[in-house]
């Protein structure tokens, strides 16, 4: 399947079964905006709950936090973001579009004659690159003014760094410790794109990580393998994944070292996630611009020091991405195509459908009743229209791992027949065992890989 060919069937199977829709459709959908139906809020919530699971509920280290989008507009300046988070824009002066200007489409220098808009194809209609700041600015209060302006924050991070005395104190954590937090991000991209995969409002998973000076190029190679090992623990295909170290040209302002975890796309390597080693930048900054002290008081060794940051910031949206990607596929079975997902069980939206084999001798009732059952410990879905063949496929398309059916043995022999998403195959199991079946099945395999507990490691520095 070509490359191209293969995100358009994603789109399209994700709008017909419910994972995602275009923002705002009935009129005409709203520039990289996305909403996630039924199945993909399921995909995606569970997408959300591994990593919390993996970050706050497996360590006894990291600390959650949900701070606010909106904030003071001082952190945004001494964050580096007021002056220094912008992209160089170019416009067409012919068709009106607007590109980033290293866009690769574009032919020659912007602002040159010989410069050719990748949309319109006219030479010599590009303006010269200006910087685009791409926060989004909205106002507080009733008076539009400057003195209004607060902007919705292009990242989580800042919200933790804000916190980290507050979470210190409050939770009675010492250095080395973490914060985590999942939330929302607004970006005014000037070239967004790739469906999900760079929008302007998306959700990170971030989490900050509090050393001591001198430890945290150790930490950050810690965080490195441990976060890597997260991505392949939600069954991605490892041929896939692949380390993108920054060189000093694309380090970030805050950056002492960077790697990226990229995902081999339909569209190239590109990153899902970011570890950052931000040394003491962050709460250097806010030090400076609020006059407040952040500095921590380590009473073992009587030193007083600013903390480095390491910093793992995933987009929730990205993982999603990336998990659709590499569970699409098509197989030909008996002359048919048949679509499947092959998600991990664990992360699937649905966990098992639930059939009666026909609408008659009592199956739908004892199908509902297990359904029902079923229902309070993992996500089920009934459905008794159509041929059970079709039904079976319907729940390939939107990846559950099992299909649960009731039939003439269940009414005399008390067991169901499970139907495996990924073999097709069959095999009959006790009506009562049925919950005890997938609960097994769900923590099968490296899908419990919750980093190593940090007390059972060496610490860096100690
Ligand atoms: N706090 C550091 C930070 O925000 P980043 O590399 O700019 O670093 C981190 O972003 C992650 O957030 C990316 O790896 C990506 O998964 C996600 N992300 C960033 N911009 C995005 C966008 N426009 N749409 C979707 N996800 C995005």
């Amino acid at each position: 399947m070509a490359d191209t060919t293969l995100m358009d069937k994603l789109v399209s199977l994700c709008k017909r079964r419910g994972f995602v829709f275009q923002s705002s459709e009935i009129y005409g959908g709203l520039g990289s905006v996305w909403d996630y139906g039924p199945l993909g809020v399921a995909l995606k919530r569970n997408v959300k709950d591994r990593w919390w699971n993996s970050m706050v509920h497996a360590r006894d280290d990291i600390e959650g936090l949900d701070a606010a989008i909106l904030m003071h507009p001082r952190v945004w300046e001494a964050s580096g973001h007021v002056a220094g988070f912008t992209d160089p824009l170019v416009d067409c002066r012919q068709c009106k579009n607007r590109f980033r200007a290293d866009d690769p489409r574009i032919k020659g220098s912007p602002g040159q004659p010989d410069a050719q808009c990748p949309v319109c194809g006219t030479r010599g209609s590009l303006t010269e690159p200006r910087m685009f700041n791409l926060m989004f600015k909205t106002f507080m209060g009733p008076v539009e003014d400057s003195a209004a302006v607060v902007y919705l924050r292009p990242e989580t991070a800042q919200g933790i760094y804000v916190n980290y005395l507050n979470v210190l104190q409050s939770s009675r954590q010492r250095i080395p410790f973490g914060i985590a937090q999942i939330g929302k991000a607004f970006r005014n991209e000037i070239t967004p794109g790739n469906f999900i995969f760079r929008t302007r409002e998306f959700e990170q998973m971030e989490m900050q990580f509090f050393v001591q000076p001198g430890t945290d190029a150790e930490w950050f190679e810690r965080w490195r393998e441990w976060r890597m090992g997260w991505h392949r623990s939600l069954g991605l295909d490892p041929a896939k994944l692949q380390w993108h170290q920054h060189s000093g040209s694309e380090l970030a302002h805050y950056a002492r070292a960077a790697f990226d975890i990229q995902y081999r796309f339909p569209f190239g390597w590109q990153e899902i996630e970011g570890i950052h080693n931000r040394g003491d930048f962050d709460l250097g900054r806010h030090q400076e611009y609020s006059g407040k002290k952040l500095e921590y008081f380590d009473q073992a060794k009587n030193q007083r020091y600013l903390p480095n940051i390491v910093e793992t910031s995933a987009g929730a949206d990205r993982v999603t991405l990336t998990l659709l990607v590499d569970a699409y596929r098509e197989e030909q079975v008996e002359g048919e195509t048949r679509v499947v997902l092959g998600l991990h069980p664990g992360i699937a939206p649905i966990t098992a459908g639930v059939f009666p084999l026909v609408k008659k001798d009592g199956m739908p009732e004892l199908a509902d009743a297990l359904y029902h059952e079923l229902r309070r410990q993992f996500a089920c879905f009934y459905d008794d229209s159509g041929a059970i063949g079709r039904r079976y496929r319907r729940m390939d398309e939107a990846g559950t791992p099992f299909g649960l059916t009731v039939d003439g043995d269940t009414l005399t022999a008390r067991t169901v027949t499970v139907r495996h998403r990924d073999s097709m195959q069959q095999e009959r199991v006790g009506l009562d065992q049925v919950a005890g079946y997938l609960k097994e099945k769900l923590g099968a395999g490296n899908w419990e890989l919750p980093p190593a507990p940090i007390s059972q490691l060496p610490a860096p520095g100690s």
